[in-house]
C-alpha cells in the first residue's frame, strides 16, 4: 500500500473513516505495524520509559529520537511517521525548534513532527516549523513534558474552565499552522467538542471515541509495559507474559541440557570429515 499523505488523512476525516495510530520505537515493531495496516506511527518520546527504562520522558535526547525514528522508518517505509520532539528540543527558541525538527526529517525521514503544549510560545514554534516546510502535529491535554505545571500524570480538562482552556488551545494550535492535533487524557465530552470545532484531523489518546483517530502506546496495548497502565488502555494481547514464559522455558532447558538438541539445532559434519578431523587431531 502507498504511504498515506496529509490529503489522505483529510479525506478520511471527510468520509468519517477513523485514523489508526500507534507508537513504535524499533524496526521489528514498525514492520509488524505496517503489515497490520496501521495508518500512522508515532515514534514518541515515551521511548524513554518503554525502551530506555527512565521514569519520565525528560532525559530523552534528540540523538535518541533520531536513532529510533531511523529504525522505525526502515521497518515501515510505506507508513506516515511522526517524530516526537523531546524535552528542550523546541522550548528555547524558534530557531532551535526548526533546527531540531529539521534533523528528524533530514536524518530519519519522518513525515511530520509532534510537539507538546498549547500556549503562546508553542504557537510561535509551530508557526516557525511549518514555515520551514515541515508538517507539525500539536499535542494538548495531558502533556508529560509539562508534568510539573499540570500537576502530574493525570487527566486534564475535567472542570468547565479547564475544558474551555483546552478548546481555546486547540484553536490556537490549529491557527498556528498545525496539520493535526493529538489530544491526550481528557474527558470524552471535551474530545468531542475539540473534534467538532476543528478544521484539521484530531487524534485522541484517552480522549474518548469521537476524535477522528485513535492512538495507543503499543507496549501498553500488547501487555509489555506493566510499570503503569492508564485507564484508557485496552490490552489486546499479553505479550509480556508470553515472552517471560519463553525466557523461563529456555533457562530451564539450557540448565537441564535439553537445549540444544543434537538432532534439530546443531550443524552436522559428514562421517568422513569427522574421521579426517580426528586423524588430524592425533597427528
Ligand atoms: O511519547 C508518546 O508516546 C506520546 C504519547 C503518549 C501521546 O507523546
Amino acid at each position: 500500500m502507498a504511504k498515506k499523505t496529509i490529503n489522505d488523512f483529510r479525506q478520511m476525516v471527510d468520509k468519517g473513516e477513523k485514523i489508526v495510530y500507534l507508537t513504535a520505537y524499533d524496526y521489528l515493531t514498525a514492520k509488524m505495524q505496517e503489515k497490520a495496516g496501521v495508518d500512522m506511527i508515532l515514534v514518541g518520546d515515551s521511548l524513554g520509559m518503554v525502551c530506555l527504562g527512565y521514569d519520565t520522558t525528560f532525559p530523552v535526547t534528540m540523538d535518541d529520537m533520531v536513532r529510533h525514528c531511523q529504525a522505525v522508518r526502515r521497518g515501515a517505509p510505506n507508513t506516515f511517521i511522526v517524530g516526537d520532539m523531546p524535552y528542550m528540543s523546541y522550548q528555547k527558541s524558534d530557531e532551535d525548534a526548526v533546527a531540531n525538527a529539521g534533523r528528524l526529517v533530514k536524518e530519519a525521514l519522518v513525515d511530520c513532527i509532534k510537539l507538546e503544549g498549547g500556549g503562546e510560545m508553542i504557537a510561535s514554534r509551530i508557526s516557525a516549523i511549518q514555515q520551514a516546510g515541515i508538517l507539525v502535529m500539536g499535542h494538548i491535554g495531558l502533556t508529560p513534558q509539562f508534568m510539573g505545571q499540570i500537576g502530574g500524570y493525570r487527566a486534564q480538562g475535567r472542570s468547565a474552565a479547564a475544558a474551555m482552556k483546552l478548546v481555546n488551545e486547540a484553536k490556537a494550535v490549529e491557527a498556528a499552522g498545525a496539520f493535526s492535533i493529538l489530544v491526550e487524557g481528557v474527558p470524552a465530552a471535551v474530545g468531542k467538542v475539540i473534534t467538532e470545532r476543528a478544521g484539521i484531523p484530531i487524534l485522541g489518546i484517552g480522549a474518548g471515541s469521537y476524535t477522528h483517530g485513535q492512538l495507543l502506546i503499543y507496549a501498553d496495548m500488547v501487555g509489555m509495559y506493566d510499570n503503569f497502565t492508564p485507564k484508557f488502555v485496552k490490552k489486546y494481547a499479553n505479550v509480556g507474559e508470553i515472552l517471560t514464559n519463553a525466557f523461563k522455558e529456555y533457562t530451564k532447558e539450557v540448565r537441564q541440557g535439553q537445549f540444544p538438541n543434537d538432532d534439530d539445532h546443531t550443524y552436522k559434519m559428514s562421517v568422513e570429515e569427522v574421521k579426517e578431523f580426528l586423524a588430524l587431531l592425533d597427528k
